[in-house]
């Protein structure tokens, strides 16, 4: 081992296809942009953008009405809080999903590729069938691959496997555990078809995190380690990405070093031009310390989920929003906000306006860009650009941070020009 490799000095192998191993992980919602996964493929990486509330991302984008068309099909339904009858309309879902992908495909430039990160999580009041229909539409409109993320998945292969483009597009599955690995492998293994690259996500990450609340008693490399071992054990040859706090190249290049495939990284491109925050908020990331960091619970879908403290979201009481949303509702209708929500309206009968303090309307505070998540080492972006005159931070270009992770050495982050 030398000190002075780079991550240029290795590369992602799919195929015959040669990539450089930076893969920029999917942010939703709309935070890793089209944009952000053009550049990163332009400049022969793997860029992801995500899935999540496309729906609501193609209105904001692409000039449809899906949201204000289910509202009015629901909105009978506002004040009630059962909402077992709320619906998507599946033909809808999969334009939103087919104009997103196709948006991205259809301007791909350079030698890298485009993924979609699919979460689980979001089981839209018919896990299976919307599921069925965001994984195919993804296929359909020319995706170069799907990371399945926030769940473990055990149907998912199943739900596609008839699908023309099911053994050449490239599908994997992101894990915080062998166990989750094993379970994957074991479940889906009717398909005859193994993942194309496992993605490793440590307790660092951002968004929702695969560990409990003692998440802190993990360690990535470690997991890497072991999934590795049993990966040679059973001779599966299957590339493995870590992700979850890789900072800088030389922390890449150490992974690298140790025998990962590729890096997956995120936290570095929110600070960018092509990142879908809102670029104030950007700078919320910028001026970030530790200690305004946490992982906290208030994510209905139970996992725990790492945030800036200052999110507006965080103990917000809105009226739940499902008839124009609903991404989170399971298949019986139910979200673990709308029973904090009914709680509090219960325990204050006269106000006006309530609190909501353990679980918060996740739906509408990400599409809003009102629940800051982040990554751990947020709290070191500082270092990461300059200061302007009037005491803001320069945000930064895809370019510029892929091109310091893809040369950087000892440790060292470039600063933009
Ligand atoms: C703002 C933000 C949003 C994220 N959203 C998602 C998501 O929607 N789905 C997902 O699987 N991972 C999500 N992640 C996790 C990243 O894709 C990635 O695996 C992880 O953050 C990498 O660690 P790093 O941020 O320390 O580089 C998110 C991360 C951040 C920073």
């Amino acid at each position: 081992m030398t000190t002075t490799q780079c991550v240029d000095d290795f590369r992602l192998h799919f195929g015959k296809q040669e990539l450089v191993p930076i893969m920029t992980g999917g942010m939703g919602v709309d935070i890793s942009t089209v944009d952000l996964a053009l550049e990163v493929a332009r400049l022969g990486g793997v860029g992801h953008i995500s899935d999540a509330m496309l729906p609501t991302v193609a209105d904001r984008r692409y000039d449809t009405k899906f949201v204000k068309d289910k509202l009015k099909q629901y909105k009978y339904n506002v004040a009630s809080s059962d909402k077992s009858a709320i619906k998507f309309n599946l033909g809808q879902l999969e334009e939103a999903t087919r104009l997103h992908v196709r948006k991205a495909m259809d301007a791909k430039h350079g030698g890298g590729l485009i993924f979609i990160n699919c979460m689980e999580k979001l089981t839209m009041n018919a896990p299976k069938e919307t599921l069925r229909v965001r994984l195919t539409a993804a296929l359909d409109a020319g995706i170069d691959g799907i990371t399945l993320a926030a769940g473990l998945h055990l149907g998912s292969f199943a739900l596609i496997e008839a699908h023309p483009r099911f053994r050449d597009a490239k599908l994997g599955i992101i894990v915080s555990s062998l166990r989750a690995l094993q379970l994957f492998l074991r479940k889906n293994g009717r398909t005859n078809r193994l993942p194309d690259y496992v993605v490793v996500e440590g307790p660092l990450a951002g968004g929702h995190l695969g560990f409990g609340m003692d998440w802190a008693e993990y360690d990535l490399a470690t997991i890497v380690a072991e999934i590795q071992a049993w990966l040679k054990a059973e001779q599966l040859d299957i590339p493995l990405i870590p992700a979850g706090g890789i900072f800088t190249g030389s922390d890449a290049t150490a992974y690298l070093q140790n025998g990962a495939a590729a890096v997956q990284v995120a936290t570095r491109f929110t600070v960018t031009h092509e990142c879908g925050l809102p670029d104030k908020i950007k700078q919320e990331y910028f001026r970030a310390e530790e200690q305004d960091i946490e992982v906290n619970g208030i994510s209905p879908t139970g996992y725990p989920m790492r945030m800036l403290k200052g999110s507006p979201g965080i103990g917000d009481g809105i009226r739940p929003n499902c008839e124009a949303y609903g991404y989170l509702l399971d298949s019986n209708g139910k979200c673990a906000y709308i029973d904090a929500y009914n709680r509090e309206v219960a325990a204050h009968p006269e106000a006006k306006k309530i609190r909501v303090w353990d679980k918060t309307c996740l739906c509408t505070h990400m599409r809003n860009f009102e629940i800051w998540t982040c990554g751990h080492y947020t709290y070191k972006l500082k270092d990461t650009s300059v200061r302007e005159p009037d005491g803001s931070y320069r945000l930064l270009t895809a370019e510029h941070v892929f091109r310091d992770y893809q040369f950087s050495r000892d440790g060292r982050v470039a600063l933009p020009e």
